[in-house]
């Protein structure tokens, strides 16, 4: 890090710098001003990576695998979600796809999180995308940050971010309009979280919140159920999502 003075900017001005080379190292240069005369440069270097394990990064924060399993899957969110640091070495990459698409322990016990069956969801290309990052260590990738939850702008504000943060997105569609498929679960598809009939079955907080932080389990993969997000969200989260749904058509 080093300090240059008697730049005074207005705002704060970000440069990116992409180092040598087509999939070289990669280098990203932040500049950020400090003070009135006074700016700080950072410099990130990040390791080169193929474009597999670069979409693999992508997505494994856009599926919001990172915010169970920790950023770069270094774990520490919660004790029943293991890190995902060493089990590229320990499982094939036919094991990990297998573990991927049909979950992992789809857990009687509704107050512990467990592993959901991605296979109808992710498509065969991102599941190899992710299983390329997973064996290749889960090395930094650059701008792969999930999207941040705006602070003091009110519950439905930060709900709205928490539904992309969380992947709610995915499974739920945009605006909470479903369609995404499901088809060996009786609705075949994943349901919508807006509308008169959304509305009516869910007609309490209590009653959104109960299924958001227990799941609910449909059965076993190909199905896709709704995840446990008890341990994962907080009650506070969980009352912001409630909020957005709200806002909802
Ligand atoms: C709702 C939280 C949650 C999300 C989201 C999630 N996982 Fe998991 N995952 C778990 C839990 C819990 C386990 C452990 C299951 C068990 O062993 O019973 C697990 C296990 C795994 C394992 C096996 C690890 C081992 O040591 O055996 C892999 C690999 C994995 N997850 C990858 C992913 C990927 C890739 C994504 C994103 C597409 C993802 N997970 C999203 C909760 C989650
Ligand atoms: C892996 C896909 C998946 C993800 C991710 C997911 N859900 Fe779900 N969700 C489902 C499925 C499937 C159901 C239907 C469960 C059932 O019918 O028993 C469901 C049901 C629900 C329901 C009850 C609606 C109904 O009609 O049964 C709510 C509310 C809900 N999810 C909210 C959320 C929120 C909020 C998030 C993000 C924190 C989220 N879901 C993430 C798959 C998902």
């Amino acid at each position: 890090m080093s300090i240059f003075t008697g730049v005074a900017v207005a705002v704060a001005i970000a440069v990116v710098a992409y180092g040598v080379g087509h999939y070289g190292e990669r280098t990203k240069t932040v500049t950020v001003e400090a003070s009135a005369a006074a700016t700080t440069t950072t410099t990130v270097s990040y390791p080169s990576v193929s474009p597999a394990v670069a979409a693999g990064a992508h997505t494994f924060v856009q599926f919001a695998c990172a915010q169970c399993h920790g950023v770069g899957g270094r774990g520490g969110v919660d004790p029943a979600v293991p890190a995902l640091k060493t089990v590229g070495r320990t499982l094939t990459a036919a094991q990990l796809r297998h573990i991927i698409d049909h979950g992992l322990g789809a857990s009687a016990n509704p107050t512990q999180p467990y592993m959901p069956v991605w296979g109808e969801v992710i498509s065969k290309t991102q599941v190899g995308n992710l299983v390329a990052y997973i064996r290749a260590g889960l090395p930094p990738v650059a701008d792969t940050e999930a999207v941040t939850v705006p602070q003091g702008q009110g519950a439905a504000v930060a709900g709205a971010a928490l539904y992309v943060r969380y992947g709610c997105i995915n499974c739920h569609g945009p605006n909470g309009l479903g369609g995404v498929p499901n088809p060996l679960s009786p609705d075949k598809t994943i349901p919508v979280l807006s509308g008169q009939d959304f509305r009516k079955q869910f007609d309490t907080d209590a009653k959104i919140a109960a299924v958001i932080r227990s799941g609910s389990v449909i059965g076993r993969a190909p199905i896709v159920s709704m995840p446990h997000w008890g341990g994962i969200l907080s009650n506070e989260q969980i009352a912001e999502l409630i909020a957005y749904l709200k806002t909802l058509k």
